[in-house]
């Protein structure tokens, strides 16, 4: 189809705005930012976390310092950069999420459906007890690297699923998480969308997941924010430590080889 120039004028207008806005969001942002200094409110979720990491609960009564994560039974220490794994107990790869709630049902004797029901805060809420103990978890990783595992065949398997998925064009707008995620440099109603498919944009993602979100005051998981994409795509509802979560964050994860953790982060 041929444009008139003035068609054509007003397009690039369009987007010259947008652009533009989108400076102005960013420093709107920054200057938001540096009111918060160092101070990241999740460290009092962090602290939350820890407590519940600790105390006996459940019908079992016990704490979760038996709960293995990939380096042992009661180890939280760089963690985070090494999920998902391929665990040997339930014969699958697991993400962070799934791994607490595995042993949150099997030591403790909390119902699956029940932790899953209540695992993200909705509008106003308080935090969930999830997002808690995952802001904990990945403060224990601070500074250590992303090497999310590749040597068991079923976690090649995760990535290459993951992969796919991630190019899967589905839903009323045939949109892929790539659609929207493969390009650097590409904005959506003024948001910057990181590029997940190349080093650089994975990692500055996954290293910085869970995040303190300042404008809904809760730290949020990497699982929630690929929900609420996975909702803008019009997919059915992804699962907390579903397969389909587990090898989408296998996929960004390996893509982040090398990036240094530093979460939970601080975003807008
Ligand atoms: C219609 C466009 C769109 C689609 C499709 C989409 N996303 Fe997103 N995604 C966004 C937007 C917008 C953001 C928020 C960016 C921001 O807040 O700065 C985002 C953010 C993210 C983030 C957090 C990035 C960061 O660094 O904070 C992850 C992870 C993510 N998306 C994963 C996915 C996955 C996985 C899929 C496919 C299931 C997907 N997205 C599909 C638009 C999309």
């Amino acid at each position: 189809m041929a444009m008139s120039g003035r068609m054509m004028g007003g397009l690039l207008g369009g987007a010259l705005l947008a652009v533009g806005l989108a400076q102005a969001q960013d420093d709107t942002f920054d200057e938001y930012r540096s009111m918060f200094g160092d101070d990241n409110p999740a460290i009092f979720i962090v602290d939350e976390g820890s407590e519940l990491w600790t105390q006996a609960r459940g019908p079992e009564n016990v704490s979760l310092e038996q709960c293995d994560l990939g380096q042992g039974p009661g180890v939280v220490e760089n963690v985070y950069g090494q999920l998902p794994r391929y665990f040997e107990d339930t014969d699958s790869v697991m993400d962070l999420e799934g791994r607490l709630i595995h042993c949150m049902v099997e030591l403790q004797g909390f119902k699956r459906e029940e932790i899953i029901e209540g695992i993200y805060s909705g509008a106003g809420d308080n935090g969930t007890e999830m997002e808690a103990l995952v802001a904990y978890v990945a403060d224990a990783s601070q500074g250590s690297k992303v090497a999310v595992p590749q040597s068991h065949p079923e976690e090649k398997a995760a990535y290459k699923a993951g992969e796919a998925l991630f190019y899967h064009r589905a839903g009323p707008y045939d949109f892929s998480c790539a659609t929207c995620h493969r390009q650097s440099d590409k904005r959506i109603r003024l948001q910057s969308l990181p590029n997940l498919t190349e080093a650089e944009g994975a990692r500055a993602t996954y290293t910085t997941w869970p995040a303190y979100r300042i404008s809904q005051g809760v730290v949020r998981t990497m699982g929630w924010r690929m929900r609420n994409c996975a909702r803008q795509q019009r997919l059915p509802e992804l699962q907390p430590g579903s397969e389909a979560v587990v090898d989408l964050l296998m996929y960004m994860g390996v893509n982040a080889e090398g990036g240094s953790m530093d979460a939970p982060g601080l975003k807008r």
